[in-house]
């Protein structure tokens, strides 16, 4: 057998990446990982997953405060932004989260190959002029922003940013206009939107969050508006003209129609991401992407060139971290051995605004189309530790098979909906009927228990409705 540096090099050090070279060596590898950035973690605790939720979780406080919603629970103050200090604690989030991760590379001895990778051949990456070699080779480069043809991305200036300078601007902006309502758009909108600007969203499709069920995309809809947002939906971005300190945001009806401007101190461009494969020099296995880019994989995460490997948000599926971990580790195990499995029917979405949307498995359309179901929606507002809590805003349904009862889907809009859906993922990966769920006794009061009222609905009537 050739002698190779390394059992495994990863290319890449977001959670697909750092996850799978962990792993690796918990599994006896020799393993090294690549990684560009000054700090490991990816996206996903650089720029993505870790500081959207400080802002996020910072911004309610601040939006219960100043929304009337503590002093309806008899707590009343008039609350005042320090937003340096905001910004502080999400930057101290981030820097423990990916020193966390160095450490636990020092703790398993995988070695961080500092720089940017690219292939020389089969086993071997060119990383700051020298030269490395495995048995195998992982790339999880991950994903970045898609841009805006015609509209150009400057985060220092602050004006037109992408969700990186979104997450950092310097000052609450008076206006902002959010390009695409999908995950970026409503998160970060949302941040700005509780620290006090006017939200415009200009969303390209007839409804916001593509993906997910119908029902919660309508229900989305009515929830964002009432919080005060503007939603511009079935509406196209046809330029963007930066002045100054500001920008004009043309749109105009996506069907064709008159246009209208829109100023903005502040433009997010949120129309979603795409995978990172440019200057890994994929030519020099000959290795190609498909149509949008990704790089196809089997079962195993085997690409078309042996001894290559893929995972993350390079390869098909949705971009999420936790799909992007998972393949880490299953990737690990098929190099060591193992069989290592990601169940991608199961892969749970979660949007972390308030109330939160969750969803997992077939939406209705999808399940419908499969064959006969039936549904059972429980309202939050029935709940009785969501009514205590002053969250009345939300739904859960169960959409199971009509002859067997096995669940197909869950969908929840709650304040804990993200929580909540781990327990219907779990379910399901058991193979759960609806009944099941019925009958599993749940702790009161919690949001929890509107799952269970849900799972009742699809075969007979909840309690509590
Ligand atoms: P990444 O995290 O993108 O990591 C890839 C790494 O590879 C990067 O650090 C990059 O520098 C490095 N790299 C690339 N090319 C090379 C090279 N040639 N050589 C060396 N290094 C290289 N997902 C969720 O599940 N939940 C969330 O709440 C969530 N919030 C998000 C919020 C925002 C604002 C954004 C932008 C994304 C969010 N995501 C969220 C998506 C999540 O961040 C990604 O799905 C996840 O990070 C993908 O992991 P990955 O390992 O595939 O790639
Ligand atoms: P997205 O795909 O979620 O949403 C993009 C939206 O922009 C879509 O609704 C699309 O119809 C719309 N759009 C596209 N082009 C447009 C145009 N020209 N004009 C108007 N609208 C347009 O992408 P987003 O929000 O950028 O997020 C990227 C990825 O990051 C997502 O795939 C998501 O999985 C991941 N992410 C996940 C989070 C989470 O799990 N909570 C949080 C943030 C990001």
């Amino acid at each position: 057998m050739a002698d190779y540096d390394f059992d495994v090099i990863v290319i890449g050090a977001g959670p697909g990446g750092y996850v799978a070279a962990i792993r690796a060596a918990q599994l006896g590898l020799k393993v090294a990982c690549v990684e560009s950035r000054a700090t490991l973690g990816g996206t996903c605790l650089n720029v993505g997953c870790i500081p959207s939720k400080a802002m996020l979780h910072a911004s309610e406080y601040f939006d219960a405060a100043a929304n009337g919603a503590m002093a309806k629970m008899g707590v009343e103050v008039t609350p005042k932004l320090n937003l340096e200090a905001m910004h502080g604690q999400r930057r101290d989030a981030v820097k423990q989260l990916t020193g966390g991760i160095e450490m636990l590379f020092r703790k398993n001895k995988v070695t961080w190959l500092k720089g940017h990778a690219k292939f020389t051949g089969e086993h071997t990456v060119e990383v700051e002029g020298e030269s490395h070699s495995a048995r195998e080779i992982v790339i999880a480069t991950g994903s970045s922003v898609t841009p805006l043809p015609g509209v150009e991305i400057d985060n220092d200036k602050g004006v037109v940013v992408d969700s990186t300078g979104a997450l950092d601007l310097p000052a609450v902006p008076k206006t902002m206009v959010v390009i695409g309502g999908g995950v970026i758009g409503l998160e970060l909108g949302s941040v700005w939107r509780r620290l006090g600007a006017e939200v415009t969203v200009v969303e390209f499709l007839d409804q916001l969050l593509p993906g997910m069920d119908a029902d919660v995309r309508k229900e989305a809809g009515k929830i964002f508006k009432k919080q005060g947002m503007t939603l511009k939906l079935s509406t196209k971005v046809t330029g963007v003209e930066v002045k100054g300190k500001s920008a004009r945001v043309t749109v105009e009806p996506a069907a064709g129609g008159e246009s209208e401007v829109l100023e903005a101190d502040c433009v997010l461009v949120s129309i979603g991401r795409r995978p990172n494969t440019e200057g890994l020099n994929l030519e020099a296995i000959g290795l190609e992407t498909n149509q949008r880019g990704q790089i196809e994989v089997d079962g195993q995460f085997r690409t078309k060139v042996k001894g290559v490997r893929a995972i993350g948000d390079v390869v098909p599926g949705p971009m999420l971290a936790h799909k992007a971990e998972d393949e880490g580790i299953a990737v690990a195990e098929w190099i060591a051995g193992q069989i290592g499995i990601v169940n991608h029917n199961l892969i749970p979405g979660v949007v972390y605004t308030m109330p939160e949307f969750a969803g997992v498995g077939l939406t209705e359309e999808a399940a419908k189309e499969r064959g006969a179901i039936k549904v059972g929606k429980f309202p939050m507002l029935a709940n009785s530790r969501a009514k205590t809590n002053h969250e009345p805003d939300g739904f859960v349904k169960v959409i199971a098979d009509a002859e067997t009862d096995e669940v197909l889907g869950v969908w929840c809009i709650a304040s804990v909906a993200g929580t909540m859906i781990a327990q219907a993922t779990q379910a399901m990966e058991f193979g759960a009927l609806s009944e099941d769920i019925a009958y599993t006794c749940h702790a009161h009061p919690t949001h929890s228990e509107a799952i269970k009222e849900a799972a009742m609905a699809v075969r007979g009537k909840p309690i509590h409705m």
